[in-house]
C-alpha cells in the first residue's frame, strides 16, 4: 500500500519526520508529498523544502518526496496511493483534520485517511512555532533536523 503525507512543510519539524518514519514503517511507500498552490506565503521556496525533506529522510528507502499542485486525492489517484496519513496532534488540529478527511473522501471514496497520533514531545510542535523562535535567535536544534535548522539560522541572519 502507498501513503501519500501531504503538508506545507514550512519547514519539516522533527514532528513531521516522526510521523515518516513512524509511517513507513506501515506501509509499502511513503510519498512527502510538498503542496504548491498553496495561500499561504511560504518562507522556503517548493525546491528548497524538498531538498530539506530528501535530505533528512535520505536513510528510509521507501520514502520518495515530491511536490504536487491541485487536489491531494488527485495526486493520490495519479500514484495509485490508497491512504492519506496525517499527524494529529492536539485536540485544535482534529476539526480542521477531520473536515479535510471527509472532504477527501467525498472526493474519492476509495481513499482512506490515517491519522498517526504525534509522539508527546512533538505534539506542541509547529513550523510556525519553529519560524518564530528562529526569528528571535531561540534554540531550535531539538526542534527541526539538523540541515533545517542550518537553512532558518542563514535566513534569518540576513535580515528577513
Ligand atoms: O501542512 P498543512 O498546511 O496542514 O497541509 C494541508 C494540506 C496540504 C494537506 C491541505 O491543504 C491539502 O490537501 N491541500 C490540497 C488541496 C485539496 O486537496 N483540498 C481539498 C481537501 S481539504
Amino acid at each position: 500500500m502507498i501513503a501519500i503525507y501531504p503538508g506545507s512543510f514550512d519547514p519539516i519539524t522533527l514532528g513531521h519526520l516522526d510521523i515518516i518514519e513512524r509511517g513507513q514503517k506501515l506501509f509499502d511507500c511513503v510519498i512527502v508529498a510538498v503542496l504548491c498552490n498553496t495561500n499561504k506565503k511560504p518562507l522556503f521556496s517548493v525546491e528548497k523544502r524538498l531538498e530539506q525533506i530528501r535530505q533528512c529522510t535520505q536513510h528510509l528507502t521507501n520514502v520518495k518526496v515530491d511536490s504536487f499542485t491541485g487536489l491531494t486525492v488527485d495526486y493520490a489517484k495519479l500514484h495509485k496511493a490508497g491512504v492519506l496519513l496525517r499527524g494529529l496532534r492536539v485536540l485544535s488540529d482534529f476539526e480542521k483534520e477531520l473536515q479535510m478527511a471527509h472532504t477527501n473522501k467525498t472526493l474519492s471514496g476509495k481513499i482512506e485517511t490515517v491519522f498517526l497520533a504525534t509522539t508527546t514531545e512533538y505534539s506542541f510542535l509547529s513550523s510556525s512555532t519553529v519560524k518564530e523562535i528562529a526569528q528571535f535567535g531561540g534554540e531550535i536544534s531539538h526542534l527541526v533536523p539538523k540541515n533545517v535548522a542550518k537553512d532558518l539560522c542563514l535566513y534569518y541572519s540576513k535580515s528577513h
